[in-house]
């Protein structure tokens, strides 16, 4: 045992390493608990007890030596920083590699920007909110389905504290703050307790849009929407409107585009019907504008809100809502040279 030892020692002595790598591999051959060292250690049990004294003191010197060793291996490695022990000035540096822009926030800001150029100006308020903001100063009667617990998340109750199931809570809050004339839009992320699949999420991103003035009239809303598609989807794109019904306007319409992906002759993006619907608008109702504290023998308004990720997918085809939010990079990157 004791010549074993000694021959270690000198072997230790004399240990080189050229990296990191081999530093570790040393470590792995003499201290591991499979490595030499160790198993020293466990063969000493062995030993008569007259020798005992004698060679547990040589093997804790000789694992004291081996540990020093290879720590001091270890830090030359960590302090050069690479293998042959000096830096190489001129190698080439390591290029940077820029991030790329989400496709929701691309698509996001190109919304923003269609309605920047007629004028509308962009508003956020918080994800967090209350009863007022989201549904009662909206119209919502209150057995209205949406304010239940399994379309909102609450977050208290009485009074409710609750994330937004719609970024119409902005609307209220700026007309809250501002008489008109009135033109804003509203970006942002919105909660809904839905079950996740390729379809659905728990959130999602919606641009809601305002307009409160003098006279402003249902045909300024189609006006406004037609020129939003063609910019969105091209000077071909046509649209119409089909009778629906929200809360919070009166008259309320549903907006279908001509699908941007068959041009309108039928496809499985638009089940075969050559329309998609891409948003919800109308005019806003009286009451709302009088919650508002706007008088609504006065002005009149139109409000519009779309889902990002419903536009986002019939830009780029993403079939699967989920890829949106799990950020493999291998997905976001195709996006790098969308601007
Ligand atoms: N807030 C509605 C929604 O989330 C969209 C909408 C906004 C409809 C404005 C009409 C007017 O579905």
């Amino acid at each position: 045992m004791l010549d074993k030892i000694k021959q270690l020692q000198e072997e230790i002595g004399t240990l080189v390493a050229k990296s990191k790598e081999e530093t570790e591999q040393l470590r792995i051959k003499y201290l591991s608990k499979k490595g030499s060292i160790s198993q020293l250690f466990d063969e000493f049990k062995n030993v008569p007890s007259e020798m005992k004294r004698e060679i547990g003191q040589a093997l804790n010197i000789l694992k004291n030596q081996a540990t020093e060793r290879i720590n001091d291996l270890k830090e030359t490695f960590e302090e050069q920083g690479n293998e042959t022990g000096s830096v190489d000035l001129t190698m080439p540096g390591d290029s940077m590699k820029p991030g790329t822009r989400h496709p929701i926030s691309l698509v996001k800001n190109e919304i923003s920007e269609i309605f920047n150029r007629l004028g509308f100006k962009i508003a956020e308020g918080p994800e967090i909110e209350d009863d007022w903001h989201v549904f009662s100063a909206l119209n919502f009667p209150l057995e209205h389905p949406a304010r239940d617990m399994q379309d909102t998340f609450f977050i208290e109750k009485d009074p409710d504290v609750l994330l937004r199931t719609h970024t119409s809570s902005v609307q209220v809050r700026v007309m809250e703050h501002t008489q008109p004339p009135i033109r804003a839009i509203f970006p942002g992320r919105v909660f809904r307790n839905e079950a996740i699949s390729a379809r659905a999420h728990c959130f999602f991103h919606q641009v809601e849009g305002l307009y409160v003035d003098e006279n402003v009239s249902f045909s300024d809303l189609r006006q406004t929407l037609l020129y939003f598609a063609k910019e969105m989807f091209g000077e071909d794109t046509s649209i119409r409107l089909r009778p629906s019904y929200f809360p919070f306007t009166e008259p309320s319409a549903e907006m279908d585009i001509s699908c941007s992906i068959c041009g309108g002759k039928g496809c499985a993006m638009c089940k075969g019907t050559g329309w998609v619907e891409i948003l919800g608008c109308g005019m806003v109702d009286p009451a709302v504008l009088d919650s508002c504290g706007i008088d609504s023998k006065k002005y009149t308004g139109f409000a519009f809100g779309m889902g990002v990720e419903r536009i986002t997918n019939l830009k780029y085809q993403v079939k699967d809502l989920r890829l949106f939010f799990e950020n493999d990079v291998r997905f976001l990157k195709q996006f790098e040279s969308a601007y």
